[in-house]
């Protein structure tokens, strides 16, 4: 599947999706769309609403709007019950624990929606998908940050989910850790659908088919990656972020 094209099915929508945090507007009025099969990317400069946009896809009550889910209403249910609909996320900030294992990090994070047989099949699947039989042992803690970010990675698809977030996984990586997301997002991609959050261009224009941009918690341009950053406005945004 490419999942570039625009034939294929819708997976979520959000309409109209405002989240306010007192007098600040962190979402304003967003409607986004998703297609099956797609590697999305959303990018912006810092404090233009991503990470609270995946906090609204993953349980955080909106202020107002909807989110639809292959046709299901989600707003508002309780994280695992979203979990449970196929969808996961690895947050911005880390979520593991460094006193367990890599392979117990996965099993505590599947069993929070499978039973303990499905689990360990899952698991299983996942250290073979990801490489990470090596060091599946080892504890988190002394692990070097990019296989941290694997495990994080790890942890979502050993829930079965079918849409995956993930906020910012090439933060602070070597240009090695890079290059292994961006094939490991390639990989995931042949059965899952993706919406990643990431500031380096290079890396987006390597995973995406999609691109959407967020600026002050509204939806500036959104398009293939070529159409999007080529355009002005998205260049105007950065520039200005930058001299700020
Ligand atoms: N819990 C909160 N309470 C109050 N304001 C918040 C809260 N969470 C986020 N905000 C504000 O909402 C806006 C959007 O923040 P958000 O973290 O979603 O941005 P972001 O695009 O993920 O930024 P970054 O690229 O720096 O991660 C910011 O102005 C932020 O200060
Ligand atoms: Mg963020």
């Amino acid at each position: 599947m490419t999942g570039s094209s625009d034939t294929s099915a819708i997976m979520l929508q959000t309409r109209d999706l405002t989240k306010r945090f007192g007098g600040v507007v962190a979402v304003d009025g967003v409607n986004f769309l998703l297609h099956e099969g797609e590697v999305h990317s959303l990018i912006g400069p810092n404090g233009a609403g991503k990470t609270t946009f995946f906090k609204l896809l993953t349980g955080l009550k909106p202020s107002a709007g909807e989110i639809i889910y292959r046709g299901r209403s989600i707003a508002g249910l309780m994280p695992h019950e979203i979990a449970r609909q196929g969808i996961g996320i690895k947050k911005q900030v880390p979520s593991v624990f460094d006193g367990l294992t890599v392979e117990e990090s996965l099993m505590v994070a599947a069993l929070r929606v499978r039973s303990r047989r499905t689990a360990t099949a899952e698991v299983a699947a996942t250290i073979d998908r990801l490489k990470l039989g090596e060091i599946a042992g080892k504890q988190v803690g002394i692990l070097a940050h990019g296989q941290r970010q694997w495990v994080e990675i790890g942890m979502v698809l050993a829930q079965g989910c079918e849409l995956i977030l993930l906020d910012e996984p090439a933060a602070g990586m070597t240009s090695e850790e890079v290059a292994r997301t961006v094939e490991l997002i390639g990989d995931i991609n042949r059965d899952r659908t993706i919406i990643v959050v990431e500031h380096d261009m290079k890396f987006i224009r390597m995973i995406s088919h999609r691109v959407t941009v967020f600026h002050q918690g509204r939806i500036l341009a959104a398009g293939t990656p070529d159409d999007v950053l080529s355009d002005h406005r998205v260049k105007d945004i950065y520039i200005g972020n930058s001299a700020a």
